[in-house]
């Protein structure tokens, strides 16, 4: 574990001081980096990428190495912030043995501090197998979007008092199977309180209102660099799309109209330098036209012929 790592101690005390806890997703080091940097204390590698970084319609399609990928870019740029890996559809589904193997993987390739997966019922002896071979678990019921179709798309979960039930069953059956936080989404705000208040281990909500003991957002949402309708929890902390569709149409623009390279974007030579520079050059090219003059020219007048030196050279060839 990394120095000045956020352990998972610090954590529950944070439960139970009431101290809020911060996680967001991250995908790539830059933007953990700046998490860390506005003091986020968790950071989750989400297979939300499958959506908003991969351009798929739903999580389910992304892989483990496109995972393993992008938790490590995350992993090695932070220093305290927790890493979460998750568990991708498809990596824990087949057997605790799969799971296990895949739980390995994020931690041993990827440096991710812990492995998070989604549901209850058969996910309970995934999260045994898991914690029992060290690596901490983190549950996340309600709107599991990788059960999408089952779910009948990304709705609200637990509206009924029977669903509420179970879920808050569910939320202590992970508790129970070792799971150290469960992320609650989409759920209703009095279903997300009583499950946070009946748990030890800190709830992370997203769409589950402020009795959680902690937040998770989508980072592309909350700087707004996803567009159009978003779900009703989201809360965008900034117009990013707007500003970069800007800079990109200025940049564009300044290219076509010679404005950008300025001077003070370009490298200069040392006179003395560029003199000898352009002697050697005009005594390639003496008056007259010798051999290497009427090469020159050769290649001049293929260039303007749209020939590239590739095709300059395989005619040279055929010629000899
Ligand atoms: O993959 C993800 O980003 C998530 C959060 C929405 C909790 O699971």
């Amino acid at each position: 574990m990394k120095p000045g790592k956020l352990t998972l101690t610090q954590l529950a005390d944070m439960k139970h001081r009431g101290e809020k806890i911060v996680m967001v997703t991250a995908y790539d080091a830059p933007g953990a980096r700046l998490a860390e940097q506005a003091g986020i204390d968790i950071l989750l590698v989400g297979d939300t990428a499958g959506m908003v970084v991969l351009g798929h319609d739903g999580t389910v399609p992304v892989t483990m190495d496109e995972m393993l990928f992008m938790t490590r870019s995350v992993s090695g740029a932070v220093e305290r912030p927790l890493v979460v890996g998750d568990m991708p559809f498809g990596s824990y589904h087949v057997s605790d043995e799969d799971a296990l193997r895949n739980a390995i993987r994020f931690v041993k390739e990827a440096a991710a501090d812990v492995v998070k997966l989604e549901g209850a019922g058969p996910s309970l002896s995934r999260v045994r197998a898991i914690v029992a071979a060290g690596i901490p678990v983190m549950g996340h019921v309600g709107l599991t979007p990788q059960s999408e179709t089952i779910l009948g798309g990304f709705k609200t979960q637990g509206r009924t008092a029977a669903k509420a039930r179970q879920l808050l069953a569910d939320a202590l059956a992970l508790e129970a199977a070792g799971c150290f936080a469960i992320v609650l989404e989409a759920v209703p705000v009095p279903v997300a309180a009583r499950i946070t208040e009946s748990l030890t281990v800190p709830t992370i909500g997203i769409g589950a209102g402020a009795a959680c003991d902690g937040q998770v957002l989508v980072y592309h949402d909350l700087l707004g660099l996803t567009e159009g309708r978003a779900p009703r929890f989201v809360k965008r902390y900034a117009n990013l799309a707007e500003e970069i569709r800007g800079a990109l149409t200025t940049y564009a623009e300044e290219v076509r109209t010679g404005i950008y390279p300025a001077p003070e974007h370009t490298y200069a030579m040392p006179e003395d330098e560029l003199e000898l520079f352009s002697d050697a050059f005009s005594s390639e090219r003496p008056e007259g036209g010798t051999a290497s003059g009427a090469s020159a020219e050769r290649v001049e007048q293929g260039q303007r012929n749209g020939q590239s030196h590739g095709d300059q050279r395989r005619e040279r060839d055929a010629r000899h």
